[in-house]
């Protein structure tokens, strides 16, 4: 399937020579750098035994529904279209409306987040990223679209456990709510107020509204959920040749074409709204406790095609975030809070992402890397290469990594934090526009599809150390440029790395995003960091033409959501009704079988 992500808008040179140096030499520096003390912030810090370990392996076989391990269960939580208030009727693809689905369950999940209530662990709270338009099947065009324009954003919804151990959702709760491109919001940060902000729709260049592309995210330990907006380009109609910001539009890959939400919102007609784009390719906090609350769209963490971010607490206390910007070519960067996260003070820490300093990342030969800042005046970030504020600089961050000499990736996807050793894991989903005069010594095979990066816990500095976890090589049967455990079997081999998180045990998972390519069957993979270092079991295989998103283990180990995207409709019945009625995108919550 073409994937405008592989397609590179990246004009600069930024690629370092190929390195020789030997892993073990640089899983030494590793092992040199790793010891900062590590507070993860995150709710499955401390060490709970995972259900999920032990399993018998399974192949490569795909079929209409989910495909678990012997011994293992799903149920499905909540799909696409699903009520979130109590009264509504139940889903029907035929008569779906638009005004019904400002209430009603996104489409086509991406990442969740649990938070399971620490009182009455038996509720919680599940976010969801609903990444693009998902379409009913009813016959009126126009209700079509504009259910589809309401598709996109994030849920926030209510879950209780029900007497199988099974969660279903609570549809009394008030808290539960859709986060659509409507959803009232403001700017935060250098560039709220920008004259670059100031819109039609935002007279102040503060007030923004909506969020869009929601890939992956990340939660903060004061309870708020992170989304990042990535494929943004795509929502925006107009001829772009003209455009006041057209280098900016061009840097990002902004054509002007193809989508229909122009006709739903002036805001994404180009014509007519030139500066509305400018909102959108944020990392976007979200408070699930307080519905009334505008969304905030954090520009200190800077303007890109983010895939996710991913929030550690260093041992001085400061926010961390990693974020990744999913292009061929593009980059990782890092956003360091300027004040410290003070447990308990909720209000004080709802506002560590409103200063501080972004980072981008140049990974060196020798296995060292640097974080390099993007600060207005410093370097080359300054008028003469048409910075005149660090809004600019923010808003301009494809740009102003380019003249830092940041390292081209191939498209940083997901990132996850080892809970216990606080080590970071880049996945790379792979980049067939690599050459081999392209490579470079984070990057190293051409066309290459996927990589995972272990990097150490130097949260606080701007020196780290990384080597390679995994490397997939060209393809499934590549053994001579792969790197997995020696006694990783086909089906466990995985390709095309996306999504990726630790379970209780500190252990990885994995989702790949391959969809299209024959013979591929997307899945979960368990990927061994404690015992056999590498070793990669297929787990699940997700249903025909969906690949697995978002997964999310509780806090107890027991159990895993899951989300399902873009699923195929078969003959013979649909994921997940099988009644018929055409495939919709879910989330699922896996458990062993009781
Ligand atoms: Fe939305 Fe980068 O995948
Ligand atoms: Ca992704
Ligand atoms: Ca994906």
């Amino acid at each position: 399937m073409f994937d405008p992500d592989d397609i590179s808008v990246n004009p600069t040179k930024n690629t370092p020579v190929c390195s020789n140096m030997s892993r073990r030499m640089m899983l030494k520096l590793s092992a040199v750098a790793a010891g900062g003390a590590v507070s993860t912030g995150s709710a499955q810090s401390a060490k709970t035994n995972s259900a999920f370990h032990n399993f018998k392996e399974i192949g490569l076989n795909q079929s209409a529904d989910i495909k678990l391990a012997d011994g293992f269960e799903y149920n499905n939580v909540i799909g696409f279209g699903d009520p979130l208030k109590s009264g509504m009727k139940p889903y029907n693809s035929n008569s779906l409306t638009a005004e019904e689905q400002k209430n009603r369950f996104g489409g086509n999940c991406d990442f969740t987040h649990f938070f399971q209530d620490p009182k009455n662990p038996s509720k919680g709270i599940l976010c969801v990223n609903n990444e693009s338009p998902e379409f009913s099947t009813n016959p009126d065009k126009k209700e079509r679209e504009k259910a589809a324009y309401y598709s996109v954003g994030c849920s926030v919804v209510s879950l209780q456990k029900d007497s199988k151990g099974d969660w279903e959702v609570d549809l009394q709760s008030g808290l539960n709510r859709r986060i659509t491109p409507d959803t009232p919001a403001v700017i935060t940060g250098p560039a709220a107020s920008s004259e670059r902000l100031k819109s039609a729709f935002s007279k102040d260049g503060i007030k923004s509204a909506g969020t869009l592309g929601n890939c992956a995210g990340g939660f903060t330990p004061w309870g708020t959920y992170l989304t990042a907006e990535e494929n943004i380009q795509s929502y925006f109609t107009g001829d772009v040749k003209k455009h006041p910001e057209k280098e900016n539009m061009k840097r990002f890959g902004m054509n002007g074409k193809n989508h229909f939400f122009h006709k739903y919102d002036k805001r994404f007609d180009l014509n007519s709204d030139s500066q509305s784009p400018l909102h959108f390719g944020w990392i976007v906090e979200i408070d699930p406790q307080s519905p009334d609350e505008p969304i905030k769209k954090h520009s200190l963490l800077g303007r890109a095609k983010h895939e996710c971010a991913m929030m550690v607490i260093d041992k001085n206390s400061h926010a961390v975030v990693y974020t990744s910007d999913d292009q061929a070519f593009e980059y990782i960067y890092k956003f360091v809070s300027k004040n410290k996260y003070k447990e308990g003070d909720r209000e004080h820490n709802k506002k560590l992402l409103e200063e501080g300093i972004l980072y981008t990342a140049k990974f060196l030969e020798d296995g060292s890397m640097k974080w390099l800042p993007l600060t207005f005046g410093s370097g080359p970030l300054t008028e003469k290469n048409g910075f005149n504020s660090q809004a600019d600089v923010l808003l301009d961050t494809r740009k102003a990594a380019d003249l830092l000499g940041a390292t081209p990736m191939d498209r940083p996807e997901d990132i996850a934090i080892h809970p216990e050793t606080g080590k970071v894991y880049f996945f790379m989903t792979g980049n067939r526009a690599r050459s081999a005069e392209k490579v470079n010594s984070a990057n190293k095979v051409a066309r290459g599809s996927g990589h995972i990066i272990e990097m150490s816990a130097n949260h606080h500095e701007s020196t780290a150390f990384w080597s390679f976890f995994v490397i997939c090589g060209q393809d499934l049967m590549d053994q001579k440029n792969s790197l997995f455990h020696k006694e990783t079997s086909l089906s466990g081999r995985f390709v095309y790395p996306d999504n990726g998180c630790f379970d209780t045990s500190g252990e990885m998972w994995i989702c790949s995003d391959g969809y299209g390519f024959p013979g591929f069957s997307d899945g979960l993979w368990h990927c061994s960091i404690n015992g056999k270092k590498g070793l990669s079991r297929r787990m699940a295989t997700a249903p025909v033409r969906s690949e697995f998103t978002g997964p999310c283990f509780t806090e107890d180990g027991k159990g895993l959501f899951l989300a399902v995207q873009h699923p195929g409709s078969v003959k013979g019945g649909s994921f997940p009704d099988f009644n018929g009625s055409k495939a919709r995108s879910s989330v699922v919550y896996i458990k062993r079988q009781v």
